[in-house]
């Protein structure tokens, strides 16, 4: 065969142009024929996948908490409706911050824990050698730095969400959780929400069939809190990046529902965002000329299996507070905001006066929700198993924090670790929820193109046979 110089040249200027550079990193992506792929480095040798992992029982958790603004002291007081944990060490940048929580602990009945400030107080914290579990509710950029410290210093960690702000962050947290065989659950509570945990448990017995479309989101406008959060962190890094840069709220119960890396994985991403209209404005009056966020941003994912996800920020519009979360079977649906409601083949609505002794339905055909009635029978038959431990209901009512889903995602961690059980979130959770920072920015920023999405399983993804929360 005679290949001539042309058609070497015309191949050469193929592959440079289907084959943009654009971050040489170990983790980092490269545009090839129009889709961003991103590199998956080989598992190094020391680390073990952390699929299924448990660390051996805790007879008494012993926790240091980090952050104490307006979500960490919430956390120390639940936990002191919890058995079998002590909180031994507090930490917050700012001294002042400490002693209110130290009233929170003596008016649960427990002892002083010890105290932590100042840049480096939180390194300090996590050296002790009476800790456990290390508990961080900080600004987002100190999530992932604090987390792989505490696992390095031998400690599990709880970290507020999004765990990791870039995939370079994920990586650390996966590598790290695999090398020193620490746990690293992301503190995303809106899966422990009663109407979640119910769907998953119906749709895990197969009430909607099989599952092909979730969705969820973040949209809450912010605009009431803007000036709370310490030091202006939040603002800032909206000012400064596009993309969903908080996920995981709608992302923990779409990939929860959709049995994300126990048997599928996601593996496509698309993104779209509007202009910062109202972002810009927001600017303004902090005295800012820029604003990078766009006002609303919309994430699709398709499934290794075929399933999509569609996942939604905002944070800047005047619209009612919603987390979207549907949940799309091939017999079913269920739907959360703004009413909770389920639509399934083969259940109707009892028509009044039935024929011949036999009771009469409507809507048979999955066209309308169920009745009312029909929801909460439903919804009482498949409570799920997490929840009926003793009176955890009762006292997560009671207790709060977003209507007693903090309390439940408190009570699992300890109960998981207190009893040797897998995490119900695991590190490759963590990862995936918190990865769409980057990779819907990727997306925007070149043009709304697919990116092909990093497995953090490293094939693991098909090993376990659905998700499963463990009970003793
Ligand atoms: N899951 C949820 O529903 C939910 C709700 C609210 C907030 N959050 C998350 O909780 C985290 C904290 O949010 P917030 O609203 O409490 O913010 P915040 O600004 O009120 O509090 C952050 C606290 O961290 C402290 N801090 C900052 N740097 C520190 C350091 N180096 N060492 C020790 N302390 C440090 C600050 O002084 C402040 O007290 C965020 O990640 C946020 O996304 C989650």
């Amino acid at each position: 065969m005679r290949i001539s110089v042309s058609s070497i040249v015309a191949l050469a200027i193929c592959i440079i142009c289907s084959t943009a550079c654009c971050n040489n990193d170990e983790y980092g992506y490269q545009i090839k024929n129009g889709i961003a792929v991103y590199n998956t480095p080989e598992r190094p040798a020391d680390q073990i996948s952390m699929i299924g992992f448990a660390a051996d029982p805790i007879d008494t958790v012993r926790v240091g908490f980090i952050g104490l603004g307006m979500r960490g002291p919430g956390a120390v007081e639940r936990f002191t409706h919890i058995e079998g944990v002590r909180t031994v060490a507090i930490c917050d940048l700012y001294p002042e911050k400490l002693e209110y929580v130290q009233k929170l602990l003596e008016r649960g009945g427990k002892p002083r824990a010890s105290e932590y400030s100042g840049e480096d107080g939180w390194k300090e914290l996590c050296q002790r050698d009476d800790i456990d579990l290390i508990y961080i509710a900080t600004p987002w950029l100190t999530h992932t730095p604090m987390a792989v410290y505490a696992m390095e210093q031998g400690k599990h960690v709880a970290v507020e969400v999004p765990a990791a702000t870039s995939i370079d962050e994920c990586w650390q947290l996966v590598n790290t959780a695999e090398r020193t065989r620490r746990h690293c659950m992301m503190l995303e509570n809106c899966v422990y929400d009663f109407f979640e945990l119910t769907t998953l448990n119906m749709a895990q017995h197969g009430l909607f069939g099989e599952v092909i479309h979730t969705e969820g989101s973040y949209i809450h406008n912010l605009d009431p809190f803007w000036d709370e959060y310490q030091d202006n962190w939040r603002f800032e890094f909206n000012k400064a990046h596009r993309g969903d840069i908080y996920p995981t709220h709608g992302m923990g119960p779409a990939c929860w529902a959709l049995d994300i890396h126990r048997g599928d994985r996601m593996k496509t991403l698309v993104a779209m965002d509007t202009d910062a209209f109202n972002g810009r404005k927001l600017a303004q009056k902090r005295g800012e000329d820029s604003y990078a966020n766009g006002d609303h941003t919309t994430t699709l994912i398709r499934t290794e299996k075929g399933k999509t996800i569609e996942i939604q920020h905002n944070v800047v519009t005047p619209r009612p507070y919603s987390r979207m979360y549907q949940v799309e079977g091939t017999e079913g649906f269920a739907n959360k905001y703004p009413n909770q409601g389920y639509s399934i083949r083969t259940m109707g609505r009892e028509i009044e006066g039935s024929q011949d002794g036999k009771a009469m339905f409507e809507n048979l055909d999955g066209e309308a929700y169920v009745s009312k009635e029909m929801r909460d029978a439903l919804m009482a038959e498949y409570q799920h198993p997490i929840t009926r431990e003793g009176s955890l209901v009762e006292t997560a009512k009671k207790v709060g924090g977003h209507g007693g889903m903090d309390f439940i995602m408190d009570y699992r961690l300890i109960y998981c670790l207190r009893n040797g059980l897998p995490l119900d979130q695991d590190v490759y959770d963590a990862a995936e929820w918190s990865c769409l920072g980057e990779l819907t920015r990727v997306s925007i920023e070149n043009g709304n193109i697919p990116v092909a999405m990093p497995d953090f399983t490293r094939g693991g993804w098909n090993e376990l046979d659905g998700l499963k929360l463990h009970i003793r």
